[in-house]
C-alpha cells in the first residue's frame, strides 16, 4: 500500500512520510496544526513543539500557504470523530517555501478572480473533489461501454461539414485555401466506424460558438457520442439510462469524500440509481409543463426554467421524445412529421445531459432533410454513402460530460467541472 493520504487509514499507529502542500495552519502555544494536501486527499498533521526537534520546529512555524514538504510522522484516528485520521509529526522538511504572498488566501473571492487564477484555484479543496468527480464519470462511462461491446474509435477534430447547428461552427483556416470547422460532434463518423465494429464510441473536445452565458454553456466541451447498429429508439433510450446508472452507482461508490467536500445530498442520486427513468413525449411535456405554470408553446424549444420545472418533483431524469422534425437536425429517424430521438433532462435542475436519437437510415429520406435544411450535400456525399452501402437501422447518444458533473457533483456552474473552462468571454489562463 502506498504511503499517501487516501490510504491512511491501513497505517495506524505506524510511522508514514507524505509529500504534498501546506493548505493551511493554526498554531495554540506549543502546537501547530498544519493542514496538508499531497493530490490523494486531506489531512491534518500535528507538531507538538516538545516532540521534535528544532529544525521540525521552526519549519513548522515558518511554513505559508501551500509551501510543498516531505511531513513524517505516526498515524492516530481522531480522538472524537470516527473515520478521520490525524499525522503525529516527528520530521519536516520543506521542498519550498513560498515566500510571497499565496494569492487565494483561505477567504472567499469572486468568480472572476478564481478563474483568472484557476491555475492555482484548482488546489482549492472544492475543485479538487469535482476534478475526482469528473475522473470518477469518465471512467465509469468507459467501463459500461467496455461491458457493453462499444469499440473505442476516435473521431477527428477538423471537420469539412457541420454535425449540429451551423450557427454554432468555429471557423478555421486549413493551411492553403481551405477552411476546416472544429468538430461539434464526433457522432456522423461514428455512424461509418459502427459498420465496421458495430458499436462504437469516442470522447473528445468539441467546439461551439455559441454566444450563451448560462451555467451550462463552455464553448470547448468533452462529449461521449455513442452509436450502435440494430439499435432502435426504445433500446438507445434503455442503453442511455442504464449508463446514467452505471455512472451515479460508481461515484456513489468511490467519491464519498468528494461529496463530503461538496455537502453534496447524495440521497437524491441513490433515488435515481434506484428508480426506472421516466419517458414522456414532446408533446405530453408540453402539456404537462402548461399544466404546471409554463408559458411555453407547442413548436418551442425547452427553456431552462422549463427543464428545471419538468423534474422539480421527480426523482429520476425524465427523457421527451418524439419531437416534431423541426426542432432537430437533418439525421434524426423521422417517423412522420417527427423524429425518434430524445433528450435526456437530470433532477435538480440540472437540465439537458444527453441528446440522443434513431438516425435516418433511408437514403431518399436523408437526402431530402439535407436539402430541407438547406445544407450542402456535396459535403455530406460520404455521409450518404452509409445509406447506399448496408445500411441497418442504428441510433446513439451524446453524453455532455461537463453537465453530468455538474448534475452529479452540485456545483452550479459548468465552469468548475472542466480543469480550464472556455466560456464566450474567457480563454485565460
Ligand atoms: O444535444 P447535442 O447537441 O447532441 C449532439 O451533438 C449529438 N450529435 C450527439 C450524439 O447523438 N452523438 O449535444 C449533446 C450534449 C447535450 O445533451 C449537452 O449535455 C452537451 O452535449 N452540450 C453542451 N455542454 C456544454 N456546453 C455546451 N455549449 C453544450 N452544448 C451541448
Ligand atoms: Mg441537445
Amino acid at each position: 500500500m502506498k504511503q499517501m493520504i487516501k490510504n491512511i487509514s491501513d497505517f495506524v499507529d505506524e510511522e508514514i512520510t507524505l509529500k504534498g502542500w501546506l493548505y493551511n495552519k493554526r498554531s495554540s502555544g506549543g502546537i501547530v496544526f498544519l493542514e496538508i494536501r499531497d493530490g490523494s486527499g486531506f489531512v491534518q498533521a500535528v507538531v507538538r513543539k516538545d516532540d521534535v526537534d528544532e529544525e521540525t520546529w521552526e519549519a513548522a512555524e515558518d511554513l505559508t500557504q501551500e509551501s510543498s514538504l516531505e511531513i513524517s510522522g505516526e498515524v492516530s484516528q481522531h480522538p472524537k470523530k470516527e473515520d478521520v485520521y490525524e499525522l503525529q509529526v516527528s520530521n519536516i522538511d520543506i521542498i519550498q517555501l513560498v515566500e510571497e504572498e499565496y494569492p487565494i488566501s483561505l477567504k472567499e473571492h469572486g468568480p472572476d478572480f478564481l478563474l483568472q487564477n484557476r491555475h492555482l484555484w484548482l488546489r482549492d479543496p472544492k475543485q479538487w473533489a469535482v476534478l475526482k468527480i469528473r475522473d470518477t464519470i469518465v471512467r465509469g462511462i468507459r467501463e459500461y461501454l467496455d461491458q457493453n461491446d462499444f469499440t473505442l474509435t476516435d473521431s477527428p477534430i477538423f471537420t469539412p461539414n457541420a454535425c449540429e447547428d451551423t450557427t454554432e461552427l468555429f471557423e478555421v483556416d486549413y493551411l492553403d485555401d481551405d477552411t476546416a470547422y472544429l468538430s461539434q460532434s464526433g457522432q456522423l463518423y461514428l455512424e461509418a466506424a459502427i459498420m465496421s465494429v458495430g458499436r462504437a464510441y469516442d470522447f473528445g473536445p468539441v467546439f461551439r460558438a455559441e454566444k450563451s452565458t448560462t451555467k451550462r454553456h463552455l464553448t470547448e466541451f468533452w462529449m461521449m457520442d455513442a452509436e450502435a447498429a440494430f439499435v432502435e429508439h426504445e433500446e438507445n433510450m434503455d442503453i442511455q439510462e442504464e449508463i446514467t446508472k452505471h455512472i451515479i452507482r460508481k461515484c456513489l461508490d468511490e467519491c464519498g469524500k468528494a461529496f463530503d467536500i461538496l455537502d453534496r445530498d447524495t440521497s437524491k442520486l441513490k433515488d435515481v440509481v434506484e428508480n426506472d427513468f421516466i419517458r414522456l413525449t414532446y408533446k405530453e411535456t408540453v402539456e404537462k409543463l402548461q399544466d404546471m405554470g409554463s408559458d411555453i408553446e407547442y413548436g418551442e424549444d425547452f427553456g431552462n426554467d422549463d427543464e428545471a420545472m419538468l423534474t422539480k418533483d421527480t426523482k429520476v431524469p425524465v427523457f421527451i421524445e418524439r419531437w416534431p422534425k423541426d426542432l432537430k437536425p437533418f439525421y434524426m429517424k423521422l417517423d412522420g412529421d417527427f423524429v425518434l430521438n430524445n433528450d435526456m433532462i437530470a433532477t435538480e435542475a440540472g437540465g439537458e445531459i444527453f441528446g440522443g436519437s434513431e438516425r435516418e437510415d433511408d437514403y431518399d429520406k436523408l437526402v431530402g432533410r439535407i436539402e430541407e435544411e438547406g445544407l450542402n450535400k456535396e459535403n455530406y456525399d460520404w455521409y450518404l454513402d452509409l445509406r447506399k452501402y448496408g445500411s441497418v437501422p442504428h441510433s446513439g447518444f451524446g453524453i455532455g460530460l461537463e453537465r453530468v458533473v455538474r448534475w452529479v457533483s452540485g456545483v452550479e456552474h459548468v465552469r468548475e467541472t472542466i480543469p480550464f473552462p472556455r466560456l464566450v468571454n474567457r480563454i485565460r489562463p
